[in-house]
């Protein structure tokens, strides 16, 4: 038999198959349809002159070779390059960088700090050389140039422009070429076509689809800036998730400098990550050290008072968990739960009351996270029983004590995710015991250096701890 040749041509019309090229098909005398294609051992290519297969789209694909299933092997990836936003917390979370041609979604409550974090970028992205474009349908030319003087100096090319119709920034961005591209916000973008009223669900979709084929037709980035309702949701809902390659929420309170930027969706990373800013007066700086920075503050020797650790992502942060309990001066005692669940902590105090015997009934309850920062881990209960018993005896914890475990509704102490990282930042930061379920101790076979670890089975070990 003759050795097969190693490529063999198609009619992309019928899929006739022949080992020179022709200039008619014989098949279908069609003009200038042949195309060439791997020769496959198999024989036949799947559709290729196959009857009516070979006159369909997905035929003629079949019969090019295009539509052939690939292995893992003879895929490439186009180890696609990456630019630094010349900020390692914004990097972190976007999976290492910027990648050319993709739409992201910055989203977040009013006022939170959306304009400064995307203005500094820019700004970085222009110092590097790289041209971008800042496009605001919410602010003017003078009220952006108040925010820029904060942050200090800027260089390269970086443009400004006040507009809200996507015809004429489609146009804008055509011509001048940029990089980058930030759109503050998308709910101020309209097209003349749509219809609808700018912010509206229809123009938000048509105005984000005409951005992502600008994106990708000219490999530019563009941030997109959306406001969040007060239910939590982006205003031009959710769809707007589902069209874009990554979305970002900007997180914290008002009032607390503390920001936190977590990646929700990620086509070209993980979504485990998260940054951290403070708001300053010159714009946001990072905090490469959230737990050093949330325990700034904490009062020595004070009752009450406990170290806690949550897992921000992959990365710990360790928080102080305030709590004071106090004799109620009218019958009804008050709760409240700052930066935590409050129903968990009516939870905890009922499983303190049943399974340790503490009388907290009588008592007016405060639990605070310190820094305004919102939990809701699980982690943090015995943080939390551990801190109401300390301010209700007044006996303060050991200082350099950290302490992590989930409360059972039997009063019993629960296992918890990455203990190991946990008790590592706690030993990093300089604490000498860590507090934890006794079940997690299986995970550390040798002890690790510097911190003792003490498990506990339920909240009445841990509360006889001291
Ligand atoms: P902004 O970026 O305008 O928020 P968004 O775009 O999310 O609505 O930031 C608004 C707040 O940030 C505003 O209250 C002022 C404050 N801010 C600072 O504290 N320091 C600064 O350097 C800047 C530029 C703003
Ligand atoms: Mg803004």
């Amino acid at each position: 038999m003759a050795k097969a040749k190693a490529t063999i041509f198609f009619c992309k019309e019928c899929g006739h198959e022949s080992a020179k090229w022709m200039g008619q098909c014989p098949g279908c005398h069609e003009w200038n349809t042949f195309v060439e294609a791997p020769n496959q051992t198999s024989g036949k290519r799947p559709g290729a002159g196959r009857g009516p297969g070979g006159s369909t789209a997905a035929g003629r694909f079949l019969a090019a070779g295009e539509l052939r299933p690939k292995k893992l092997s003879e895929i490439e990836t186009s180890g696609e390059k990456r630019t630094s936003t010349g900020m390692e917390e914004l990097d972190r979370v976007l999976g290492g960088g910027l990648v050319s041609g993709s739409l992201v979604l910055v989203g977040g409550d009013p006022g939170i700090g959306k304009s400064t974090l995307l203005l500094q970028v820019c700004r970085n992205l222009a110092g590097d050389g790289h041209r971008v474009i800042y496009i605001s349908g919410e602010e003017s030319l003078s009220q952006i140039k108040l925010r820029a003087d904060r942050l200090g100096e800027f260089s390269g090319d970086l443009f400004f422009l006040c507009e809200t119709s996507l015809e004429l920034i489609s146009e804008v961005i055509v011509w001048e070429k940029p990089e980058a591209v930030v759109i503050d916000s998308i709910q101020t973008m309209y097209r003349e076509d749509a219809g609808s009223a700018p912010g509206s669900v229809g123009q938000v979709r048509e105005s984000t689809q005409t951005l992502l084929r600008l994106a990708k037709e000219n490999n530019i980035t563009i941030f997109l800036v959306g406001h969040v309702t007060k239910e939590g949701t982006m205003a031009g809902p959710r769809m707007l998730e589902h069209m874009v390659d990554t979305v970002l929420y900007f997180e914290g309170e008002r009032n607390v400098p503390y920001r936190i930027l977590r990646g929700v969706k990620n086509r070209f990373g993980s979504t485990n990550e998260i940054g951290v800013f403070e708001m300053q007066g010159s714009g946001l700086s990072e905090v490469a050290n959230p737990s050093e920075y949330m325990l700034s503050g904490k009062p020595e020797g004070a009752s009450g008072s406990v170290t806690v650790c949550t897992m921000e992502g992959t990365r710990p942060v360790l928080l102080e968990i305030q709590a004071l309990v106090c004799r109620t001066n009218f019958g009804m005692p008050r709760r409240t739960a700052a930066g935590t669940d409050y129903n968990r902590v009516n939870l905890l105090l009922a499983v303190m009351e049943k399974r340790a015997g503490l009388h907290l009934s009588d008592c007016d309850v405060y639990v605070n996270i310190a820094g305004g920062i919102r939990v809701n881990e699980p982690s943090l209960d015995l943080g939390i029983v551990m801190a109401l018993a300390s301010s209700h005896r007044d006996a303060p914890v050991d200082d350099r004590m950290m302490v992590f475990g989930e409360v059972g509704l039997s009063g019993e102490v629960r296992a918890v995710n990455m203990a190991e990282k946990r008790v590592q930042e706690a030993a990093k930061l300089g604490y000498t015991t860590c507090v934890l379920p006794q079940v997690c101790l299986s995970r550390f076979p040798s002890p690790p250096r510097g911190i003792r670890l003490v498990g506990v089975r339920n909240v009445k070990e841990a509360i006889d701890l001291w």
